[in-house]
Parts: structure tokens; sequence; C-alpha cells
């Protein structure tokens, strides 16, 4: 029998509501040994909640004081989709309630903060805790990660990971929380987007020794809701250069995290380059992956259409298109598969650890793009 695993989320925002979505229509997956119910929900905005209170039947608690959620003892596990700042005081609180954890990145607001996460986490050994990360769930994604772990590539000679937006390259775009740096954070563009193009990497073992790191702040004000001109101090763009250390010398890893971007609108890409076989997906083109096997002359790149071919089966038929909704949903069904005691069929979630490692890598990469030096990265090996 299938079972039922009871949800709260707090923060009901762009995100919280994703997972209504994906929630609500679990019945399009196949042979899930567990399924998510919502029956909670706290946000500081009534008009939020009051959208789950119509279109999520099974909320019983509503509420704008996220303790009440954590003392409701029927949710047994909660989603937090709150701003940056918050994460390092809910994530705590979440775990000493004793339920289970899906945060949403960049995990902490900095290094400092998502040490006071992984020290609940480390307190709380009872709670399984995972972080955010949708993209690597394309069916591309998967097909390039696959390839890349069925060996022989040769040596590598560089990996390229982006994510690539462009509605900041408007100089009208009213700022918001993510363009402030209180409640951001430093890191700019680069917490937003930074467990997206390190998902991948660090999953298959690429953790740079040391970054340098282009930083760009192109429009330094922006208008406010009320059309004032204010600052705006966060990174918009940010190329980071990381030297990943391998047997022949080592590689380039290139992450790209830009919000200014022309002509993307969410471009989520990972290109692999090896000296014998070479990989390349990107979400701008999402229903077909690329593939080059070099054996000496012409290198031709193979291109492969993909349909519905999903780390978890679902009900479409395997030709059809695969999207943004449908990853949240795979790595839904990764978290709830791991949580009901499964492998999350090959690729789980960000881990604890993980999120950790891509803290390091950005502090070292904040550190050498604002004064314009190479930084060592240094990892913290307490997480687990
Ligand atoms: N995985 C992804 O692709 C992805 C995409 C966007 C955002 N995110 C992450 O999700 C998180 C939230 O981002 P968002 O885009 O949903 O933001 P959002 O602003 O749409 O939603 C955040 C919500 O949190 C609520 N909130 C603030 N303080 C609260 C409190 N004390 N108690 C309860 N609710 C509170 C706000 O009222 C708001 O509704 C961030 O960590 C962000 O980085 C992830």
């Amino acid at each position: 029998m299938t079972r039922v695993i009871k949800f709260g989320v707090i923060g009901c925002g762009l995100m919280g509501r994703e997972f209504a979505s994906s929630a609500a229509r679990w019945l399009h997956l196949a042979d899930t040994v567990a399924r998510p119910e919502i029956v909670a929900v706290c946000d500081l905005n009534p008009a939020l909640t009051d959208w789950f209170s119509t279109h999520v039947p099974t909320v019983s608690q509503v509420t704008d004081d996220y303790r009440a959620l954590l003392a409701n003892p029927d949710v047994e596990a909660v989603y937090c989709a709150v701003p940056h700042n918050l994460h390092h005081d809910i994530y705590p609180d979440i775990l000493a309630a004793g339920k289970h954890l899906l945060g949403e990145k960049p995990f902490g607001i900095d290094a400092a903060a998502n040490a006071r996460i992984q020290d609940a986490i480390s307190a709380h050994p009872e709670c399984f805790v995972r972080c955010s990360s949708e993209m690597p769930f394309f069916p591309g994604a998967q097909k390039v990660i696959d390839f890349v772990q069925s060996g022989d590539l040769g040596d590598i000679i560089e990996v390229e990971a982006a994510f690539l937006h462009s509605s900041d390259l408007n100089p009208d775009k009213p700022i918001n929380w993510k363009r402030m740096v209180d409640v951001n954070g430093a890191y700019g563009c680069m917490g937003d987007l930074g467990m997206h193009v390190l998902h991948v990497p660090l999953r298959l073992g690429w953790r740079p020794i040391s970054v340098s790191a282009s930083l760009v702040n192109r429009f330094a004000t922006r208008p406010d809701a009320s059309g004032q001109t204010v600052p705006c101090e966060t990174w918009d763009n940010a190329t980071i250069t990381g030297h990943v250390d391998d047997a022949g010398g080592g590689f380039p890893l290139v992450m790209k995290t830009w919000r200014i971007a022309p002509g993307h609108s969410n471009t989520w890409s990972i290109r692999v380059l090896g000296t014998k076989k070479s990989a390349f997906f990107s979400t701008k083109n999402p229903r077909q992956w690329q593939y080059m096997t070099y054996a000496g002359g012409a290198g031709a790149w193979s291109v492969e259409d993909l349909g519905f071919q999903t780390l978890f089966p679902a009900i479409t038929g395997g030709i059809f298109e695969f999207g943004f909704p449908d990853a949240l949903q795979q790595m839904w069904a990764a978290f709830v598969d791991e949580l009901a005691g499964g492998d999350a069929n090959g690729f789980a979630c960000v881990t604890p650890q993980e999120a950790a490692d891509h803290h390091a890598i950005l502090t070292a990469a904040l550190k050498a793009g604002t004064t314009r030096t190479v930084q060592d990265v240094i990892y913290d090996t307490r997480a687990s």
C-alpha cells in the first residue's frame, strides 16, 4: 500500500505552490511507494495561504506562525521555501520539532548560516534532510550523468555548468528580496543559482580545490515598489572558474550564474568535454541531448531526441515532452522515495554535505571575485 507522508509547507510563495501542484498530481507517477499530502501551511501573506485553502482540500491547519505548524503532531515532514535570511533559524527549528525537511537552496544565507543548519542536522540524525534542486531531473541531464558515470571519457578537458536568466536586463524591473543583500545574501546571483550549477558536478565528484571569479553588478540601482530609485547591491552575474584536481593535472569547472543573460529566460545546461567522449544538455532545447565519441578523425556530435524517459516512471507516453513542473515532481519523487526508505532510483536530491560543499565554493568565489585573486576552497567535513 502507498504510504502517505503528511507535509507542512512553510513559505507559500512561488515554490510553495509548485510543491502543491506536484503533490496534487501525484497520480501522474507510476509505482511510487509513498505520496505527499499537504495538511498544514504557513505564510505571513494571507492571500497565499487562502490559495492553499481553496485549492488543496487536505489542508486542515493554516497559520502565520511557523512554530504553530511545527507543533502540529500530524505534520511528519516540512517543505520550507522562505527567503534566504530565514533559513538558519527556521530549518533548525523544524529539525528540533522532529520533522523531516526538504529545505530550499542556498540552505543558509552564507557559510556561517549553513554551519548552524549542519549542526542542527547532526543533532537530529532521526530527521531525513535534503535540499531542493530540480533541473538535474530533466531526462537529458540524467543522460549526461549516466554517460559520465559509465566512464571512459578519457581525460576531462573542461566542465561547464550554467544557469542563465535575462529578466534583470530590464533596468526598470522593480527590486525584490532576491536583489537585497540583507535578505538574499552577499553571494547575490550565486546564492540564488549556485546550487543549480553545482548539484551535478558535486554528485559526480568534481570538487574544485581553488576558484577565481568575475562578478558583475551591471545595474547598481532599481526602482522599488513605489517607483523610487534605490540601491541594488547584489551581484547580477558571476562567472566562476574552479580547478578540479585529477590524476592528469586537473581541469577547469566553469560555473555561470547569470541573472543578465540576453536571450535566456531560465536556461540550465551542463557540458562535459573529455579526450574520448563528450556530452551536453541544455533546457534551451529540452528534448535533446548531445554526445560525441572521438576516436581520431572528425569529431561529430550525435543528437538524440528524448521524450518522457524519467527517473521515476510516469503515465505520460514516452514520446511526449518533459518540462519544469515535471522536473520538480521528479525531484519530489526522489525525496519522498528516500524518506520512505528507497534509494531515489539512483539519483538523490542534494545532500547536506553537498549543500555545505556548495557554500565552501561560493564563499571562496565571493572572496576571489571581490579581491580579484585565486582562492583555495576550504571544505567543511562535518556534514554527512
Ligand atoms: N528550486 C528552485 O528552482 C527555486 C526557484 C525559486 C526559488 N527557490 C528558493 O525557494 C525559496 C523561496 O523562494 P520563492 O521564490 O518561493 O520566494 P517567494 O518570495 O515567492 O516566497 C517566499 C514566501 O515566504 C514567506 N515568508 C517570509 N517570511 C516568512 C515567515 N517568517 N514564515 C512563513 N512564511 C514566510 C513570504 O511571505 C513568501 O510568500 C528561496 O530559498 C529560494 O532560493 C528555489
